[in-house]
C-alpha cells in the first residue's frame, strides 16, 4: 500500500499540522456530517461523542495511516488497528457506500479547520490517504461479513431474551436465543456482538458486549454492567435501559459476532488478567477451555472492589473446577464479605504482577480499565513475558493502540 510519490511528499510535510489538530478536525467532522444526516446520530455511541473520546479514536488512527504510509516502519501496529476497527465497523453493519459520506464530510473538516494552508494540492493528497484508508477498511468488513454468513449492513437479527441472571451488584446477564428461528452463530472465545436498543427518548443506540460464555449450548449470553451516574458523568445509557426494561421474553436486536482478541486452541498456558466487568472475555476463554482443552493450563488474575461486584464468580468456579491445571487469583480492594470460601485465593489491594507464578511461554489477555491494564503490561514485560504474547480488549474505542 502506498501513496503516489508526490503526493506522498506533501503528506508528510502537512502530518504535523493535521496531527495538531486531530481532534478540532474530527469535532468539526462529527457535527458537520451529523447536521447533514442526522439519521447517523442512531448508529454512532452518543457517550463516546459527549466524552470525546471517539473523536480522539478517529483522529489517532487517521494520524498514524498517515505516518504509516510514509515511514519505512514496520506495519503490524498499524495491522492490529486497522483490524480493530474492521471488526468494530462489520458489529455495527457499516457499509461500502457510507465511506463517500465520512470521506466528504472529515476532507471539508481538515479544510475548514486547517484554512489557506489546505491547497488544491493538500486537498489532493490527504484525499488519497482517505481512501487508501477506507478501501483496507472496506475489504477487510467485506471479507468478515462474508464469513459471518451475513451481507454488508445486515450484521443484526432479532434474538429473544430466554433469561436473566443477576451476577453481583449492579451485574446481569443476558441469554438470549434467535426470536427468528435460525441458527446460533459460532464465536470464538472473545469476541462480542453489538446491541442496538431503542432508548425511551427514540434515540437507536448500538453497543458492544462480549459473549461471555463459550460457543456451542445453543444459546449466547452477554453479562452487562451497570454504569451508575458518577459526580459530572451522567448513568450509561444503554446499560441502564438494559438494567431496567428487559426481562425474559423481550427481544433484542443483535449482531453477529466479531472481534479480534481471541483465543487461539494452541494448548500454550494461558494467563488471563481482567479487573471488574473486564472479566467478561476471561470467562468465555475459562467455558470454552472447560469444554474442549481441559488439559491447557490456566491462572485466572481479577481484580475488583468486593466479592459483591465480582460478576461470574460461580460460572467460572463451575469451569474452573473442570480444568485440573486451573489456579485462580483474585485482589479485592474492599475484602469485607470475602472470606467464606477456604480454598479461594484471595488477596487484598491490587493486582501484584511480580507476585504472579506465571507459567513460561504463556499466551496473556487482558480486560480491564486502561490504566490498569498499562501497569499490569509493564509488570508483564519486566517479568519476562514478551510483548507479543500480550494480547488485550478496551470497552470502549481503544485509545491506547498498545503503547506502554
Ligand atoms: C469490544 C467491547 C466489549 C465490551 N464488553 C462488555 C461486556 O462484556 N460487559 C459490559 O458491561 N460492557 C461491555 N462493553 C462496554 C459497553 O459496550 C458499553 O460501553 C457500556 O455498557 C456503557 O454503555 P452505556 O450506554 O450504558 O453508557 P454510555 O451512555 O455510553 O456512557 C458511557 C460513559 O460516557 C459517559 N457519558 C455519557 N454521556 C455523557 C455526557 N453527556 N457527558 C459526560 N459524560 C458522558 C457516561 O457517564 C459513562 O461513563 C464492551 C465494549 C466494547 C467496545
Ligand atoms: C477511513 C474511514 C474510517 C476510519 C479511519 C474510521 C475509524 C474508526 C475508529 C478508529 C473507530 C474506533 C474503533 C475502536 O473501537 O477502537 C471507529 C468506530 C466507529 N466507526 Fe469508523 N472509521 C471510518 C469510517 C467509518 C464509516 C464510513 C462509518 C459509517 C458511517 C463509521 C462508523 C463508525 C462507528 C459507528 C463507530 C463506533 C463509534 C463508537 O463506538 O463511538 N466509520 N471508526
Amino acid at each position: 500500500m502506498m501513496l503516489s510519490s508526490d503526493h506522498a511528499a506533501t503528506v508528510r510535510a502537512t502530518i504535523p499540522a493535521v496531527a495538531a489538530h486531530g481532534a478540532e478536525i474530527t469535532g468539526e467532522f462529527y457535527d458537520a456530517m451529523f447536521a447533514a444526516h442526522p439519521e447517523l446520530l442512531h448508529l454512532f455511541n452518543r457517550g463516546n461523542q459527549a466524552n470525546g473520546e471517539q473523536r480522539r479514536a478517529l483522529a489517532g488512527a487517521v494520524a498514524a495511516f498517515a505516518q504509516h504510509l510514509v515511514s519505512e516502519e514496520s506495519a503490524a501496529p498499524f495491522q492490529q488497528m486497522l483490524s480493530r476497527i474492521a471488526h468494530k465497523h462489520a458489529s455495527l453493519g457499516i457499509r461500502p457506500e457510507q465511506y463517500t459520506v465520512v470521506g466528504r464530510h472529515l476532507l471539508e473538516a481538515v479544510a475548514k479547520v486547517l484554512g489557506d494552508a489546505v491547497t488544491p494540492e493538500v486537498h489532493a493528497a490527504w484525499s488519497e490517504v482517505y481512501w487508501l484508508f477506507a478501501t483496507l477498511l472496506i475489504a477487510e468488513e467485506a471479507r468478515l461479513y462474508q464469513d459471518a454468513g451475513c451481507s454488508a449492513g445486515a450484521a443484526y437479527r432479532t434474538w429473544r431474551v430466554v433469561d436473566r441472571v443477576d451476577e453481583a451488584e449492579d451485574v446481569v446477564s443476558l441469554v438470549l436465543e434467535p426470536a427468528d428461528g435460525g441458527k446460533v452463530p459460532a464465536h470464538r472465545p472473545g469476541q462480542y456482538v453489538s446491541v442496538a436498543v431503542t432508548l425511551p427518548d427514540g434515540l437507536r443506540q448500538p453497543r458492544q458486549y462480549t459473549l461471555s460464555r463459550a460457543a456451542g449450548n445453543g444459546v449466547l449470553q452477554i453479562t452487562v454492567r451497570r454504569v451508575r451516574a458518577e459526580d459530572a458523568s451522567p448513568a450509561g445509557a444503554v446499560s441502564t435501559f438494559l438494567h431496567e426494561a428487559v426481562r425474559p421474553g423481550d427481544e433484542l436486536e443483535m449482531s453477529a459476532p466479531f472481534g479480534d482478541v481471541v483465543m487461539e486452541d494452541d494448548g500454550d498456558p494461558l494467563v488471563l488478567i481482567s479487573a471488574g466487568i473486564g472479566i467478561t472475555p476471561a470467562a468465555a476463554m475459562i467455558d470454552h477451555v472447560a469444554a474442549g482443552r481441559p488439559g491447557r493450563r490456566v491462572l485466572a488474575v481479577h481484580a475488583d472492589r468486593s466479592v459483591r461486584t465480582h460478576a461470574l464468580r460461580a460460572q467460572i468456579a463451575e469451569a474452573g473446577a473442570r480444568i485440573p491445571g486451573f489456579r485462580q487469583i483474585t485482589w479485592y480492594e474492599d475484602l469485607d464479605g470475602a472470606g467464606n470460601d477456604a480454598d479461594a485465593d484471595v488477596r487484598p489491594g491490587r493486582v501484584d504482577v511480580a507476585a504472579l507464578p506465571l507459567p513460561p511461554k504463556a499466551r496473556v489477555f487482558m480486560c480491564g480499565p486502561i490504566p490498569f491494564m498499562r501497569a499490569v503490561r509493564r509488570g508483564l514485560i519486566e517479568a519476562g513475558v514478551s510483548e507479543e504474547r500480550v494480547h488485550y480488549e478496551v470497552f470502549g474505542p481503544d485509545l491506547w493502540n498498545g503503547a506502554a
